[in-house]
């Protein structure tokens, strides 16, 4: 018999569901809520309002378009956690009691953990061990990971996450959230050493970010001063310089511990992950010191349910199942 797994996201903005067959993900719906782009940001309320309205379609249209059965299904996983409380907990009731009225297991999975899953989801797959760089809105984390599911936090952010240094940066440019993938865009127009920003540098393989937008905010302000329109005439640059410092920031931190560690299977997860800069730096670095490198496809590097049904098929692998008194964890550690 097949092992099928249907899989629940809904950590922070985006509702998603997907079927594995075997190993092999067979579909990955998402939902990705609008209501926040006004905002500047996820306002939580709006996001678990919206995931109770986006769920049980996005169910019913992965189960549908999958051609699985619900009684075919072998486990329910779902997103126990880190993620915002109230959206975690519209996707942990449902798999509860979905579960619970097909008779069939549940699985508890770790948002961090399957996003560096998704690297299983097609070839080449990274060979363990391997140093996983993982970028997010929420998380910036260095992950020595030995086997499927035994992975180490070898270094991680003190403060900011660099994705959301990209977006309160974007925010000060007067951009629209999520502003990332904007800045990325300006700074393929612009100069990178247009303007210097400082890189912090701080203990082992930590990081920190919330330096650099207060050197944004300071150096817009004093510009400003001088010239109005200073943004609108230097937007590619400010971007440019602005993903220099944050990719380089990251790319030292990945360097040192490849080098701590004597690895040279490198991989990158994350939505931050979808950063040219990034991409190019990890390229040419991995030309300099021989890595081998790994990226997974856009789709499953952003929130999605496939990397949550990897994960649930090699803990169902292990018969890691929970109970249903389960509840979700805002600050899970992986
Ligand atoms: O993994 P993800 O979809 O959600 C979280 O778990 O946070 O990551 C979203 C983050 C946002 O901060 C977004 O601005 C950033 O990824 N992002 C990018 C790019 N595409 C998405 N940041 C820089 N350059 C991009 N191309
Ligand atoms: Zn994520």
């Amino acid at each position: 018999m097949k092992i099928n797994i249907l899989a629940i996201e809904s950590s922070c903005d985006e509702t998603s569901a997907s079927v594995i067959s075997d190993g092999k993900i067979l579909n990955n719906i998402i939902a990705t809520q609008s209501v926040h782009e006004k905002y500047g940001g996820v306002v939580p309320e709006l996001a678990s309002r919206a995931h109770q309205q986006h769920l049980i379609p996005v169910v019913d249209s992965a189960l549908k378009g999958s051609g699985v059965s619900k009684r075919e299904l072998s486990a329910v996983a779902f997103t126990k956690g880190p993620g915002l409380m109230g959206s975690l907990m519209v996707g942990v009731s449902f798999a509860k009691s979905f579960a619970y009225t097909l008779g069939i297991p549940l699985i508890e999975v770790n948002h961090m953990q399957a996003h560096i899953l998704a690297h299983f989801i097609e070839e080449p797959h990274p060979k363990f061990p391997f140093i996983c760089l993982t970028v997010s809105g929420g998380h910036t984390q260095l992950v020595l990971v030995k086997d499927y599911l035994d992975m180490e936090i070898i270094g991680e952010t003190t403060d900011d996450a660099v994705g959301e240094a990209f977006d309160k940066t974007a925010k000060l440019l007067g951009l629209p959230y999520p502003g990332g993938p904007l800045i990325d865009k300006y700074a393929q127009k612009g100069n990178p050493n247009a303007f210097e920003f400082p890189i912090s540098d701080i203990h082992a393989l930590d990081f920190s970010f919330s330096g650099i937008k207060t050197a944004v905010l300071y150096f817009l302000r004093d510009r400003i001063k001088q010239n109005p329109d200073f943004i609108a005439e230097n937007l590619s640059d400010i971007c440019a310089s602005v993903q220099y410092t944050l990719v380089k920031t990251l790319m030292q931190k990945l360097k040192k511990a490849a080098e701590i560690h004597g690895i040279q299977e490198i991989a990158i997860a994350g939505g931050v992950s979808a950063n040219s800069g990034l991409r190019e730096a990890l390229e040419q670095t991995a030309k300099q010191s021989n890595w081998r490198t790994y990226v997974p496809k856009f789709e499953f590097c952003t929130d999605n349910a496939a990397m949550i049904a990897m994960a649930g098929h090699f803990k169902f692998l292990k018969g890691e199942f929970c109970g249903l008194d389960v509840v979700p964890e805002a600050r899970m550690k992986l």
